[in-house]
């Protein structure tokens, strides 16, 4: 597990504590006088109100206030053809309009309620095999594929429990948290007028409702005052995964993969874990601390189970976790304590909305909740492969002697990026004439390697007359307003900007015109875009984002939107994307710092501003991981680290890992000093050399993972409980991981001065170093040697590995190049693989361009079956892919026999065999060097 110490650079007064934000501090006060004995939940069930139709229990929760005086929450409860369920709970009255706002707010009455408008594209089908059985004081209904999962709802106080073939595996409201604050009139203090000469009147000291109502109305911070037009209005409630000691998901944070507790006590967090999408600036390790983004899925795991939630509320949203150990019973000799997490979720305004995964295992749990948030992008090829950037490359000229020395040392690199420099002041879509007179001059140079351009284009657009962009924001009204109606401005990179709401569909329509070739001049179809600063980032703003009481379209407040809206962005470029022009259709690449739930369909994110230190290199898996965990799996961080000058080892070593993100870019601060691969010197540039070639020899095998993300949502870098759930040794590691389906078992160095690392092998199979093939078997630690050279990298026996390994200047230009399939034997010498391909850039596959082989090695034969389905492009695309064959086979862990064997065969043609014994520790391998066989084909290989 990655160890986390403590940072020193954040500046923590620029950031609340749940104790400074108002709706944080009441709920866990509310959770607290829960815990006391005597307390009653205040929600039930009025059973009368139940209605049971067509997969839908729906009816009304009343909440009492006070003796004989309740609110009314319309409650539905879905159950759906997936097998997940959902519960709803909204307020009767704000759904009416029946409210009144404070200040004269024009926002809408309304608790948000589109939030699964943007972030569910699916999976909503209710099913049709559900049924109810109702009886006085609890409702059970039976669903799930094969009648094996159970809700039963109880109707005071309100409570559901999740049951998996009879067993409890998620309990809703069990601890009574359960809390909506509704709407209420603000009663205004009377002052009692004060006479001369007369003492200061005695000012209230009881608060009548034992509440703490000061941060209801308004609640200042760091000097700016939210407004608070409707009150206090937040929802919460608890949701408890009992036997499960392990919960994942939830990111952004920087911190270990198993969730920490949050309410104190040796070695836990004091703060629940925030989702509030912000530019922390120097991030610190090990922290609940809100990041750029926000998924709010979680997922809890146990030998043998895994279960999850998805709470869909685009709010800022806070997360306690705490864990309870049952006393020991004596009588379950040899089974250790069994433990309970115990969560409770809060979001300050919107509904209650969650979504109920049963499992059992966590590709069923992740395949679900993609299903409704959808699945991974697939990217265009070229984004697998490396990216360079710095903030900034100065000059067109800057770019293309950048871009020539990669190809003079050989390095392969497929994008070079340009930060907010390269444009005219600031003003996106702009080129500054004196440093980039040239724009296409530079893209045609880049595109004669294949070779992609990356511009930064952020949410911020100047304030500047004559700007034509702003001029057609403000002419169309098509910014984010304040709360006054008025359009709203604030500070950053520009200056003094306005944010483009991309809530509003008009929005986006003239987003995609601003990118279409002949509007955004000195583009070409090689330049792809990063959008940047979306939570949205506001220099001056509270938090460093915009004021909770703005307003976006159709007056929907920014509180109920705050963690939207960086993936409204994100997804206004990626439309503007698709069809820069009429009838040329590609992949978008877009890459986000700000993501919410479904932005994983739209493209890659990073995390954001880390540091040049081993902290922040050991701090980036775990993140990466955890992203995969939570749906998002193309995620990297910046190789190097942002601030600050890495030593040249470090550096070596980040490339290192950085060859393992699915996200993979060099990025630096545009004060420190410049480090291209090649500035490092021998050996450091060398051996990232080597780190480079070895992702970009690994792409088909990348991408293969990268295409089974975007069709069930596995993570690409596997953690061991998602490979092993049975294995509770493996549970919390996050420091190694598995690539795709590949049975690649990697742990990169990210410690100083590290010279071995200890691996852990999850069973007995037979463990090959992807190098030298040295061999590691049985199950627990293995050192594993790993001078500065050496990335610690397993291939687990039994699999089958795609390579391509010619070096070349990048990616597109590998596109005909030869296969090399590596075949590493488990122990009974059976091994299978998988290998996705189709043109990398269109949508072509979807219409089955595309090849999909299963590699199979048994009885000593190896063959290459179809698994593709047929569509009316396969034909000519397989057509054109015949001439691409496979030039190598290597078959590591080759049966003794084999000595004495010069040939195979394949059909009626022979080819030769090459043996290499057993020496040393190192496994034996065979070689069989152009066998003429295509890789669109079926082939059979007799050994
Ligand atoms: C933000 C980004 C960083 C970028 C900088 C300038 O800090 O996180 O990657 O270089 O802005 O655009």
């Amino acid at each position: 597990m990655v160890k986390f110490g403590s940072g020193i650079a954040v500046k923590h007064e620029n950031f609340k504590t749940c104790d400074q934000a108002g709706f944080c501090k009441r709920n866990r006060a509310y959770a607290d006088a829960a815990g006391v004995t005597g307390w009653e939940a205040p929600f039930r069930i009025a059973a009368d109100t139940l209605n049971w139709q067509n997969g839908q229990l729906q009816g009304t929760i009343l909440k009492t206030i006070k003796e004989g005086e309740t609110v009314r929450l319309p409650v539905t409860i879905s159950f759906l053809e997936s097998g997940s369920a959902r519960v709803v709970i909204d307020e009767e009255k704000r759904q009416k309009g029946e409210i009144e706002l404070r200040h004269n707010s024009i926002a809408r009455k309304e608790r948000y309620n589109e939030a699964e408008s943007w972030a569910i594209v699916g999976g909503l089908d209710i099913s049709k095999t559900a049924k109810e059985n109702r009886e006085e004081k609890t409702s059970t209904i039976t669903y799930g594929s094969e009648n094996q999962f159970e809700a039963v709802v109880t109707f005071a106080p309100f409570a559901i429990d999740f049951k998996r073939d009879g067993a409890t595996q998620i309990k809703l409201n069990d601890r009574g948290l359960l809390n909506l604050e509704h709407w209420r009139p603000k009663i205004e203090k009377v002052e009692p007028e004060k006479k001369e000469g007369e003492e200061t009147p005695p000012t209230e000291v009881e608060v009548p409702t034992g509440e703490d109502e000061s941060t209801w109305w308004d609640e200042p911070f760091g000097g700016q005052t939210d407004s608070k037009p409707k009150g206090p209005e937040s929802v919460s409630l608890d949701i408890t995964f009992p036997g499960y000691e392990h919960v994942f998901g939830i990111p952004e944070h920087a911190g270990p993969l198993s969730l920490k507790e949050t309410r104190g006590g040796t070695g836990n967090h004091e703060d629940p874990y925030r989702l509030y999408n912000a530019d922390v600036f120097e991030y610190i390790m090990d922290s609940p601390m809100t990041l750029y983004g926000s998924i709010p899925f979680m997922q809890a795991h146990k030998k043998d189970s895994t279960v999850g939630v998805f709470w869909l509320n685009a709010a800022e949203t806070w997360i306690d976790i705490i864990k309870a150990k049952e006393a020991h019973n004596p009588l379950s000799l040899g089974i250790g304590s069994k433990t309970d997490t115990k969560t409770h979720w809060f979001s300050e305004s919107g509904l209650i909305d969650v979504f109920i995964f049963l499992g059992p295992t966590p590709k069923d749990v992740t395949k679900a909740y993609g299903e409704l948030t959808g699945y991974s992008q697939l990217p265009p090829e070229f984004s697998i492969a490396y990216h360079q950037c710095r903030w900034n490359y100065n000059t067109d000229e800057d770019v293309k002697d950048v871009d020539r020395k990669m190809s003079k040392h050989q390095i392969p690199y497929d994008v070079i990026w340009l930060d907010i420099e390269y444009t005219d002041d600031k003003q996106y879509f702009t080129w500054d004439p004196l440093t980039f007179p040239d724009p296409i001059g530079m893209l045609k140079q880049l595109d004669e390697s294949e070779r992609k351009l990356v511009a930064i284009i952020d949410p911020h657009i100047k304030n500047k007359e004559g700007y034509h962009v702003v001029d057609e924001l403000k002419k169309k009204d098509l910014a984010v307003h304040n709360k006054d109606g008025n359009i709203y401005e604030g500070w950053c990179w520009p200056g003094s900007s306005h944010w483009i709401d991309c809530f509003n569909p008009a929005a986006i329509k003239w987003w995609i015109g601003l990118f279409k070739y002949d509007a955004f001049k000195g583009s070409m179809p090689n330049l792809f875009i990063w959008n940047d600063m979306n939570e949205p980032s506001v220099f001056n703003g509270p938090e460093t984002t915009m004021p909770k009481d703005n307003l976006h379209y159709q007056n929907w407040e920014h509180r109920d939107v705050h963690n939207l809206n960086g993936m409204t962005f994100h997804n206004a470029t990626y439309q503007a994307m698709l069809e820069r022009k009429k009838g040329e259709i590609r992949r978008p690449f877009v890459l986000t710092r700000s993501f919410y739930a479904g932005s994983q369909r739209l493209g890659a994110m990073w995390t954001g501003d880390n540091q040049a230190n081993w902290e922040h290199l050991a701090a980036g898996f775990p993140m990466i991981i955890n992203q995969g965990v939570a749906g998002y799996p193309f995620a990297g961080a910046d190789v190097g680290g942002f601030f600050g000058n890495p030593e040249k080892d470090l550096l070596t070593r980040w490339y290192q890992a950085g060859a393992f993100y699915p996200f993979f870019r060099g990025h630096a601060h545009i004060d420190t000093r410049r480090r291209e691969p090649y500035l490092a010197g021998e050996p450091y540039t060398g051996i990232i050399t080597q780190a480079l070639r070895l992702r970009y020899a690994l792409l088909p095998a990348w991408y293969t993972a990268f295409h089974e993300a975007s069709v069930n949502g596995t993570p690409i870098l596997r953690p061991h409980y998602f490979v092993y759930p049975a294995d509770e040794a493996g549970f919390a590691i996050d420091d190694q991981f598995f690539v795709g389906s590949t049975g690649l078992l990697a742990k990169p160095v990210v410690k100083e001065g590290a010279e071995s690392v200890d691996i852990y092998l999850p069973d007995n199979e037979v463990y090959y170093d992807y190098f030298d093939y040295k061999t590691y078997s049985g199950r627990g630690s293995h050192s594993v040697a790993a001078p500065l050279e050496k990335i610690p990298l397993l291939m687990q026996g039994g699999h089958i590995i795609p390579r391509k390994d010619r070096p070349r200047r990048s990616s597109g230009l590998m596109k005909w190049d030869p296969y090399t399939l590596v075949v590493a034997l488990d122990k009974q010498g059976n091994a299978e693989g998988e290998l996705y391909v189709d043109d990398g850039e269109t949508f072509d596959y979807e219409s089955g361009a595309y090849i999909k082989r299963a590699f199979g090695f048994k009885d000593n034969v190896l063959e290459s079956t179809n698994r593709g389905t047929k569509g009316k492009m396969t034909s000519s695309y397989i057509k054109a892919m015949k001439a691409v064959g496979v030039e190598r086979i290597v078959i590591v862990g080759a049966p003794k026999s084999w000595s004495t064997k010069a040939v195979v065969k394949i059909g009626k043609t022979e080819a030769r065999l090459e043996y290499h014994p057993e020496s040393g520790g190192k496994a034996a391998w065979a070689v069989i060097k152009s066998p003429k066989i295509s890789i669109a084909e079926d082939w059979k290989i007799e050994f």
